[in-house]
């Protein structure tokens, strides 16, 4: 059953609140690391044929249409998919799927070129059962791109990671506090915040406090599916609220996000 408030999804709320994404450094890496993924295909095809798992907006829709791949984006939510089709319809190199949650059922093996899907496993509660449907609809020399999933790092808290935390974050973030004040279908959602505790406002689940990704399970998937580890980058995600120069004080001494890129073996 599709969760009630996934009906709501709001695509400009959404890029609103997510500073964590829809900033410049992060925008870069992603684009750097998905150019990294599209240049990693080895199954012959002269267009990448691309899936965006739990596309959201089309944070990685766009850029893979911009890097020239037919992208298939696909997502549990309605509202996010005529986003989808609204901005990116004209470009001639997007579809949309609706999931139903749990699987990849309507579609056949061995479909895509690359699929990838960024911040999404942590929403899905058998979330290794999605790997196992990405992995299966992936051709051979096709290749799976997971990123923007915590590492264990972010759960620990490690000494350096909380320092970086505390001088990165502003001490009083007056802006957020009063643009949370005033907004008054924010004390809506604090009401359904209380009702469930896993509730977020963006129209997600997250599937807290037990999110935590499991990267070693992942990658005993992507082996038992007969992938190559390419690529595994820890890195520290750039959110819009740290201070910059803090950031890059911190960025190459400890991580909180990790991004995957595996390809299939052809034989
Ligand atoms: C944090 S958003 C990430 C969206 C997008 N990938 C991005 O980079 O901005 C999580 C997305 O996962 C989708 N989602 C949540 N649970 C899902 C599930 N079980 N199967 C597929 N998508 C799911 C949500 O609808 C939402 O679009």
């Amino acid at each position: 059953m599709e969760p009630e408030y996934y009906k709501g999804s709001d695509a400009a709320a959404y890029e609103r609140v997510h500073g964590d994404i829809f900033n410049s450094i992060e925008q870069q890496r992603l684009r750097s690391m998905l150019l990294d993924a599209v240049k990693s295909v080895r199954t012959g095809a002269g267009r990448v044929k691309a899936l965006d798992f739990g596309c959201g907006s089309g944070n990685l829709t766009r850029h893979l249409i911009e890097l020239g791949a037919h992208t298939t984006s696909a997502d549990l939510s309605d509202d996010f998919l005529k986003d989808i089709r609204r901005k990116f319809s004209a470009s001639g190199l997007s579809e949309t799927l609706k999931l139903n949650g749990r699987d990849l059922a309507d579609v056949p093996d061995a479909q895509f070129d690359l699929a990838a899907t960024y911040s999404v496993l942590h929403h899905v509660p058998d979330y290794l059962a999605i790997v196992r449907e990405l992995c299966r609809v992936v051709k051979p020399g096709g290749v799976l791109y997971i990123d923007h999933e915590a590492t264990e790092t972010y759960y620990r808290r490690p000494a350096a990671y909380v320092e970086f935390l505390r001088k990165a974050r502003p001490r009083v973030n007056w802006r957020r506090y009063l643009s949370l004040a005033l907004d008054v279908r924010g004390y809506v959602h604090i009401l359904r915040r209380l009702r469930n505790p896993r509730y977020k406002r963006e129209g997600d689940i997250h599937v807290w406090p037990d999110d935590h990704i499991e990267w070693d399970k992942i990658e005993a998937i992507l082996a038992d599916e007969g992938f190559e580890i390419l690529v595994r980058r820890d890195y520290l995600l750039y959110k819009a609220i740290y201070d910059l120069a803090v950031y890059h004080e911190y960025k190459d001494r400890c991580a909180d996000e990790r991004v995957l890129i595996a390809r299939r073996r052809t034989a």
